[in-house]
């Protein structure tokens, strides 16, 4: 296959950096249905997409969040706040109308849940980036999942994995440098020689103004001899 240069969607995902500082522009309804059917267009573990979105527009309850999700600010401020959820109620209705009994409290099917909502909330972040908007995840509503399902009526068998603020960036800062691909990817079995050779004596770049706005964590700094 002839290819020039990388495809949109890629630059797209290379370029990306969580974004905490909004416009007061709002996101059209018509840009977040199509955000959020980007996000279906997913994969999904055996299609069960065991999953829910709750867009919370009142203002009294993102304060809330905000305030039980580590009083982050931008919870409250974003124009759009979407709380990701794990959802298996959804798929016990339907299965109970066809006289089958689902067994969603498993590990396997916790994990099944998880992924297929990660996988989902991925492309959403991905889609509305690519329409120029920003966003950050919010796994800080796992500081208080069963305040903030009250606060959003979440029937049981449906809990918060994470919130997205998103909206028209109002910051920018550098793409934070990932680890070399090197040091991620590995050819026909695991080589725990990578780790020392790319992480302590390469070190990722390390510099502050590199690293964008946040300072990499101390694991991830250069730091003495390989052993
Ligand atoms: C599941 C998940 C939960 C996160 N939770 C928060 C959060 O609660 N607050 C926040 O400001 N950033 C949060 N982040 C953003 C990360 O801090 C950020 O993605 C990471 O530092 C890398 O920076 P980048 O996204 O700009 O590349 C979260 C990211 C993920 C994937």
């Amino acid at each position: 296959m002839q290819r020039k240069g990388l495809s949109e969607t890629i630059k797209v995902m290379q370029n990306h950096r969580s974004v905490r500082k909004y416009t007061t522009d709002p996101i059209p309804r018509s840009d977040l249905h199509e955000i959020i059917k980007a996000a279906q267009g997913a994969a999904s573990s055996n299609f069960v997409q065991a999953y829910s979105i709750i867009l919370v527009t009142d203002r009294d309850k993102r304060q809330q969040i905000a305030r039980l999700a580590n009083n982050q600010g931008h919870v409250n401020d974003c124009p759009v706040f979407l709380l990701f959820c794990v959802d298996w109620k959804r798929l016990e209705y339907a299965t109970d109308k066809q006289g089958v009994r689902i067994q969603y409290d498993t590990v396997e099917n916790f994990i099944v849940g998880v992924v297929d909502t990660a996988l989902m909330a991925q492309n959403a972040l991905t889609a509305a980036e690519s329409l120029g908007y920003g966003g950050c995840y919010i796994g800080g509503v796992r500081n208080n999942p069963g305040a903030i399902s009250e606060i959003v009526r979440l029937p049981d068998k449906v809990f918060p994995l994470f919130g997205m603020c998103l909206g028209v960036p109002a910051e920018t800062h550098q793409v934070k440098p990932r680890l070399p691909v090197e040091a991620i990817l590995h050819e026909n079995g695991y080589r725990e020689e990578h780790r020392c050779r790319h992480i302590i004596h390469r070190g990722p770049v390390t510099t502050r103004r590199a690293a964008g706005r946040r300072r990499w964590p101390g694991f991830w700094r250069k730091s003495g001899e390989c052993t």
